[in-house]
């Protein structure tokens, strides 16, 4: 079984790497030149060069079997990093395997949460509702899930939307372990939000890649459960052993936190997780999804909960002393 790894570098596709290898898999990672191989060094895996923004590099993706289409940006100091590294780069992607592995058996498209968008009330919304996406990230990640579509009916494509995926080596979510670890974090009143451990969310990629109920289908990930920003905050101070003060912001000095965020990156010239494109996103409480599909149709079974999965992540941080 030969799988192509994009974004195998980062944070998801590392993890999945490594646990295709363990399930047989023969993994070719496409990595670019600036990538930073650290979670790679020491796998047996094939690295093959190109960036998924230039079409011209991508004429080595043949004869794969599988093709985990994981590279993306989720953060951006401009908007038009977004759509070049989330939509561009998935057509350029798209049109590559049809030109050169027209008999790929799966095509697994990462998408997010954030490309369908927020629950608006109580009822949670199914996959086949219309997708409203409320930033720039979310927006360029749903056409980049147009752009798999449009090969819908030629090759065997498969949609997942995860919600915020947190554990080992995401450096995401970390942001909140360091206030939290630090005693002291900024509040703006109370949200739900959907999360699914790695290692669950691995299962589920490769789940949707070996089961024939996935193909031409969209499906969104998450651990089953509806958390509070309380419970989560809760949770990481409790895994951390610190005592929490949470200051009170209200939620309309966002923008302002997020115009900062931008000013930060432009002078520091670095990503920021938390921006004007990101706070879109934070004005909404409701980011949470209903996994019904994933579990009939995948078998998916979503087996770490938040009080171990943090346990675990708060563990892995100290131990790399992330924190
Ligand atoms: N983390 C989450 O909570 C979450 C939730 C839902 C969906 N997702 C989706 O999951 C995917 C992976 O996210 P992540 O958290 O693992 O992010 P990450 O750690 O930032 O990894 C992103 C990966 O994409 C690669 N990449 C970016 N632009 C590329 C390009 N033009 N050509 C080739 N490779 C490129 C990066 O390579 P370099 O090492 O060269 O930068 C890196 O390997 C993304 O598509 C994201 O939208 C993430």
């Amino acid at each position: 079984m030969n799988a192509l790894i994009t974004g195998a570098s980062g944070f998801i596709g590392s993890h999945l790497a490594e646990k295709l290898l363990k399930s047989g898999y023969a993994v070719s990672c496409l990595v670019r030149k600036t990538s930073n191989l650290r979670w790679l060094e020491g796998l047996n895996v094939k690295l093959i060069q190109g960036d998924c923004s230039d079409r011209d590099c991508l004429n080595n993706i043949r004869d794969f079997e599988y093709i985990f289409h994981l590279s993306g940006a989720i953060k951006a100091n401009c908007s038009e990093l977004f759509y070049t590294a989330n939509t561009k780069a998935t057509e350029n992607i798209m049109d590559a395997i049809e030109q050169n592995a027209p008999c790929v058996k799966r095509i697994i498209y990462l998408s997010s949460l954030s490309a369908f968008g927020p629950n608006h009330d109580s009822a949670l919304l199914h996959e086949d509702a219309k997708p409203h996406p409320v930033s720039d990230y979310g927006n360029s990640k749903l056409m980049g899930e147009d752009a798999v579509l449009k090969y819908k009916d030629r090759l065997p494509v498969s949609i997942l939307r995860p919600a915020v995926v947190y554990g080992p080596r995401d450096r995401e979510m970390m942001l909140f372990f360091k206030f939290i670890n630090a005693g002291v974090l900024p509040y703006w009143g109370e949200s739900r939000i959907s999360l699914v451990y790695i290692e669950d969310l691995i299962n589920a990629i490769i789940l949707a890649a070996e089961r024939k109920e996935a193909i031409g289908e969209i499906f969104f990930i998450s651990d089953g459960m509806i958390y509070t920003n309380k419970e989560i905050i809760n949770e990481i101070a409790s895994a951390l052993q610190v005592r929490l003060i949470k200051i009170r912001m209200p939620k309309s000095a966002l923008p302002a936190v997020g115009f900062l965020g931008d000013c930060l990156s432009k002078i520091t010239n670095k990503t920021t997780m938390i921006n004007r494109d990101k706070v879109k996103e934070l004005m909404h409480s409701n980011w949470v999804c209903d996994i019904s599909k994933a579990k009939n149709k995948l078998g998916f079974i979503p087996k770490v909960g938040i009080k171990e999965g943090i346990k675990w992540t708060a563990d892995w941080y100290r131990i790399h002393k992330w924190l």
